[in-house]
């Protein structure tokens, strides 16, 4: 599945615009590192507010006569992307470990995520569908219709930048819409400009994918402010989420928003746990990607009874995991996607010491490598359990019983993901249920995707959802037609 006979894609130096690949006019330049060792992979120069507007004039044209298409073709070429990721995989995987410091395993995870959603995505031009509903209006005929929303805004983060660009993406251009792309400033090719190849050369028609590289803080709000998109699709940080919610909704032209943003995700081990699982799936739930995840492991919350066995057996657990070069088969933990998050674990791993966690283990920080770090004795209240750590560093928290691991659980103000571990199967469920959360597994981890069930959270982790029906219906629009068959009889 993965012989790559064909050459591997080249030119990532330039800006995907109305289906041209062209030099960015911007005096700012992208310098594309390889988080683990500093090697410079690209050197892209940005992209002008004006080519920005290019990508936009090119979408809305192009997308009238996409959405006119049949969805056979349009479905044509949302296959036809799965076989060139197919025989691309080891080309993709290769750059998701050079680019994002994605270990060899998360990189392998990526890209079945990405696969199965263009899939899925494929099969959308075909599940949409309208419907027909009785008026109390005699001769009247109520006709709901679902139609392309038109042209969609996505802005990426680089933590799972395949999946997470193409999550929105897919299935955008599956249901008739086109898409301007800005991909995260980390991951500018497996963000946005690899998959730009692979839709091209899957045959879809020029100005429906347009990949716009600059930075956030520059092109931004431009992106958000445009006329020409109806919808924003945002995954990223709570903090910026919240600001193009606002711009979405208070400027001149109001628009629909998707917003993924940050997590707090609980891990709960009951008393009749069975622990050694626990532990196995506390780690991989933790220290996949380095803990860069949205939905990634946050608090560990242990009930007391179990606390100090569970505490002992998943830190020499956590000491087994091999950490550094992300291209080795067998490394668990490999570098931090830059050194401002570098800079904001230290803080952290400083500021749990100071409120009194214990460090239980620890290690040298080398480069941008951190090593896994756990901390014991963590309350409620400290930074660990506030805020997301998006890094390898994690906090375990005693419970008094069930009920104050719940408490526990749900004192946060986000609402992605989250666990919990326990032999009985009806006490999951109404702990799972108690859970103020998008999403919740009973014995599995909080790092859960499904191309065909419902990914999003509540609260300050944002609004939407993807996967399945429910991205089906947040990219398309519904428009009602009423049909007056008869004259009708009006009081005036
Ligand atoms: P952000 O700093 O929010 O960046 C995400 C994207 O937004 C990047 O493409 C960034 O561009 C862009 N951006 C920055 N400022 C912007 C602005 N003013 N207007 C428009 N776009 C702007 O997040 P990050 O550091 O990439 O990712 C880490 C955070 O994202 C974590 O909190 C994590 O939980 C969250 N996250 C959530 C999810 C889901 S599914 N909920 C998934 C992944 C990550 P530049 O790179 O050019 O700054």
């Amino acid at each position: 599945m993965s012989t790559n006979t064909t050459s591997a894609y080249s030119d990532f130096h330039l800006q995907f615009i109305a289906g041209e690949w062209q030099t960015g006019k911007d005096d700012s330049t992208n310098t594309n590192t390889n988080p683990y060792n500093g090697d410079t992979l690209v050197e892209i120069q940005q992209a002008t507010k004006d080519q920005l507007n290019e990508a936009y004039d090119a979408a809305t044209q192009a997308q009238e006569a996409w959405a006119k298409q049949t969805p056979a073709a349009r479905a044509a070429v949302l296959y036809k992307v799965v076989n060139i990721l197919d025989q691309r995989q080891e080309e993709i995987v290769d750059w998701l470990i050079k680019e994002s410091g994605s270990t060899r395993i998360k990189a392998m995870v990526e890209f079945g995520a990405t696969r199965a959603i263009t899939l899925e995505a494929a099969t959308f031009p075909n599940r949409v569908h309208g419907e027909i509903r009785p008026s109390n209006t005699p001769g009247k005929e109520n006709f709901i219709y679902r139609e392309p929303i038109g042209v969609v805004a996505v802005i990426s983060p680089w933590n799972f930048p395949l999946h997470l660009t193409q999550r929105s993406i897919a299935p955008a251009l599956a249901l008739g819409n086109a898409v301007v792309l800005k991909p995260a400033s980390d991951t500018p090719v497996t963000g946005g400009l690899l998959l730009a190849k692979v839709f091209e050369e899957a045959g879809l028609p020029k100005g429906l994918l347009n990949v716009v590289v600059g930075s956030g803080s520059e092109i931004g709000d431009a992106i958000v402010e445009h006329k020409a998109p109806s919808l924003v699709s945002f995954t990223g940080s709570t903090s910026v989420g919240k600001h193009i919610g606002e711009l979405a909704n208070g400027g001149e032209y109001i628009k629909q928003v998707a917003l993924e943003l940050g997590g707090n995700s609980p891990f709960v081990v009951l008393k009749d746990a069975d622990i050694e699982q626990a532990v196995r799936a506390a780690a991989f739930g933790k220290f996949l990607h380095q803990g860069q995840i949205c939905i990634a492991i946050n608090r560990v919350i242990v009930e007391d009874e179990i606390y100090d066995d569970f505490v002992e057996r998943f830190l020499a657990h956590v000491k087994t995991l091999n950490v550094g070069d992300p291209n080795k088969q067998d490394t668990a933990v490999g570098p931090i996607i830059n050194e401002k998050q570098v800079k904001s674990l230290k803080e952290k791993i400083a500021k749990a010491q100071e409120e009194g966690a214990k460090m239980i283990l620890s290690g040298e920080i080398d480069g941008q490598v951190v090593p896994p770090h756990i901390f014991t004795e963590v309350t409620r209240e400290m930074d660990l359990s506030r805020n997301e750590v998006f890094g390898p560093l994690v906090g375990i928290i005693r419970a008094k019983d069930e009920d104050d691991a719940l408490s526990i659980a749900n004192d946060s103000m986000y609402g992605l993901s989250s666990a919990v571990f326990t032999a009985d199967m009806q006490k999951g469920l109404r702990f799972a249920r108690g859970i103020r959360a998008g999403m919740t597994h009973i014995n599995d981890i909080s790092v859960n995707d499904e191309s065909n069930t419902p990914f999003g959270g509540e609260k300050n982790s944002g609004i939407g959802r993807f996967n399945g029906e429910w991205v089906l219906e947040e990219f398309t629009r519904t428009h009602w037609i009423s049909m007056q068959n008869e004259p009708r009889e009006y009081p005036f």
